[in-house]
This record gives C-alpha cells, sequence and structure tokens, in this order.
C-alpha cells in the first residue's frame, strides 16, 4: 500500500512544499470561501496527550470552515491507553481520513504515523511544533518589510520543540536566525545542524547578542509540557533570558503562547504595539487548513 503522506516535522516537506504551502495559508486567509467546500465529507481525528488551546480549537474550527469534521480524542479516554500505539492506530486510520497527534514523546509520534494509513500531522511533541511554524512564518512573511532572506528571527530562551521547528522552517526559506540559550538548553542536534548547513544559524549565550540585527525577537515557556517537574532548576537556569521592553526595543515580539507573563517575558511586552502574538494564533488557523487541505488532495 501506498504511504500516507505525514508532517512530523519541516523535514517532511521540501523547501518548494514550504513556498506553497504558505502561498496557500495566505489565500485561505484572504478569501476562505474559495475553500468552503475543499474538505467535505473529511473526518480529522484529533488526539491530544497534554493540554491545548490553539492547536484544539484552530483544527477543529479549521475542518468545520473546509466542509469537514473534527473528533477530539483525549488519550485518557480512549483505548490508547490500554492498547498498542499500532493497533489503535491502525483502527482509527480506517475511520478517518487524518489524524493530528500531540504526544509527549516523539517516538511516540513516529511509532503513530509508522501505523496509520492515512496523513499524521504532529500537533507538537518534545522535540517539534511543525504546524506552529506554518503560523509563525506566514506572521514573519506578513510584517516584514524586507526579502525574507534578509530579515532576522532573535529567539531567547529554552532550545525546545518552538525553538527547534522555527530554525528549521526560517533555514529552509533563508530567514536567519540567532538563538541565545543557556548551557545545557540549547536546540535539539538534527535543527542545529541543518541551520548551519544552510547558513541561516548562528548561536549565542547572551541575549542581548542574539538580538542584535534581528527583526523579530521570539520566545517560549521556559517549562515546557512535561518539564513541571524541573521547575525550580529551570526559573534559575533562565534568569537571565527574560523578555523585558528594554531588550525588545523595536523589534517586533513572537510567542506561541499559553505566556507565563513575568517569567519568559513581562506582560508589558506581551501587551506592547510590538507585540504579534495574537496574529501569530490567529495564523495557526488559516495555516492549517492549508494544510489540510495540502495533504489530503
Ligand atoms: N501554541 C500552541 O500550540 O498553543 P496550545 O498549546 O494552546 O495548542
Ligand atoms: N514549548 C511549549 C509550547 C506550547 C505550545 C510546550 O511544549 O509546552
Amino acid at each position: 500500500m501506498k504511504k500516507p503522506r505525514h508532517f512530523l516535522s519541516l523535514f517532511d516537506v521540501s523547501q518548494k512544499d514550504l513556498s506553497e504551502l504558505l502561498a496557500m495559508a495566505a489565500m485561505v486567509k484572504k478569501k476562505p470561501g474559495k475553500f468552503a467546500h475543499a474538505l467535505d465529507g473529511k473526518t480529522l481525528a484529533m488526539l491530544f496527550q497534554k493540554t491545548s488551546t490553539r492547536t484544539r480549537v484552530s483544527f477543529e474550527a479549521g475542518m468545520t470552515q473546509l466542509g469537514g469534521h473534527a473528533i477530539f480524542l483525549d488519550w485518557r479516554a480512549t483505548n490508547f491507553t490500554l492498547g498498542s500505539i499500532k493497533d489503535e492506530m491502525i483502527c482509527l486510520s480506517r475511520y478517518v481520513d487524518a489524524i493530528m497527534f500531540r504526544a509527549y514523546k516523539n517516538t511516540d509520534v513516529v511509532e503513530a504515523a509508522e501505523a496509520s494509513t492515512v496523513p499524521l500531522i504532529n500537533g507538537l511533541d518534545n522535540l517539534w511544533h511543525p504546524c506552529q511554524t506554518l503560523a509563525d512564518l506566514l506572521t514573519i512573511k506578513e510584517k516584514t518589510v524586507k526579502p525574507l532572506q534578509k530579515t532576522t528571527v532573535a529567539f531567547v530562551g529554552d532550545g525546545n520543540n518552538v525553538c527547534n521547528s522555527l530554525i528549521v522552517g526560517c533555514a529552509m526559506l533563508g530567514v536567519k536566525v540567532r538563538v541565545a540559550s543557556p548551557e545545557g538548553y540549547g536546540a535539539y542536534r538534527k535543527a542545529v545542524e541543518f541551520g548551519e548547513k544552510k547558513n541561516c544559524l548562528k548561536m549565542f549565550n547572551a541575549p542581548s547578542d542574539a538580538i542584535e540585527g534581528a527583526d523579530f525577537v521570539y520566545t517560549d515557556t521556559w517549562i515546557s509540557m512535561g518539564d513541571e517537574d524541573k521547575r525550580m532548576e529551570r526559573l534559575h537556569a533562565f534568569r537571565d533570558y527574560k523578555v523585558t521592553a528594554q531588550l525588545l526595543g523595536d523589534r517586533f515580539f513572537m510567542h506561541c503562547l499559553p505566556a507565563h507573563a513575568g517569567e519568559e517575558v513581562t506582560r508589558e511586552v506581551l501587551d506592547s504595539k510590538n507585540s504579534i502574538i495574537y496574529e501569530q494564533a490567529e495564523n495557526r488557523l488559516h495555516a492549517q487548513k492549508a494544510l489540510l487541505a495540502w495533504l489530503l488532495k
């Protein structure tokens, strides 16, 4: 049987695919009516091991707007808690046209994709958050006044799932990324290798170095879902990585949300005129509608 097209990380799409997806996302945003029947009669299963606001609602609303339907599955209320990922995924694939999965471990997402006979979308795991990056790139394209190859994003803080996907997505389009993280909290090796190979990534220790020449400053929580037991040591490790109004200057501010105001960023920055966090959140909807229509075409 032909393998379905999955979206587990940005490495699952080519540079051309990514550009096409973003152009399609911009079109979906501008003319949503054109896509109102794109997925008539199609069903998306959304399986969550972790909590979510944006991912869950943007995928579900997106499916409705495309003429399809989405089913929310809380992992704990399913028999994934009893059976194997393989058996449960094979069954799920026989009912629905696509599956979105938010998991603790990337290995669970990979195992699920191996078993699934329909496209599987990674809705965040410990290593990647590729759907977030689609929305982030759409937002960067909308806001930057420069060509993408001359645009720079600084990421300050934890080299986590959001940072890893951002590095890969930006590097694919030639956007420069400058990351500042404390020792021991750097980005995932595969993302770093790719960013460096594309000559798009520079790593720093100090936030003030990373933001030099940047057009956008991005941060994310210091305590990702699954890191809660390390809260105290993480608060200590990241204490000098807070994005303040002074650090930000006149750059755009980005955050995937949920934000922990007073930890990685001040409330002042979140509410400032430079903040484009709600545009990013809205763009999840448009970018994922394009992704769904593209994967299921
Ligand atoms: N940014 C993001 O993925 O938000 P949720 O965790 O609320 O889905
Ligand atoms: N890095 C965060 C992102 C939440 C959308 C986490 O994994 O919890």
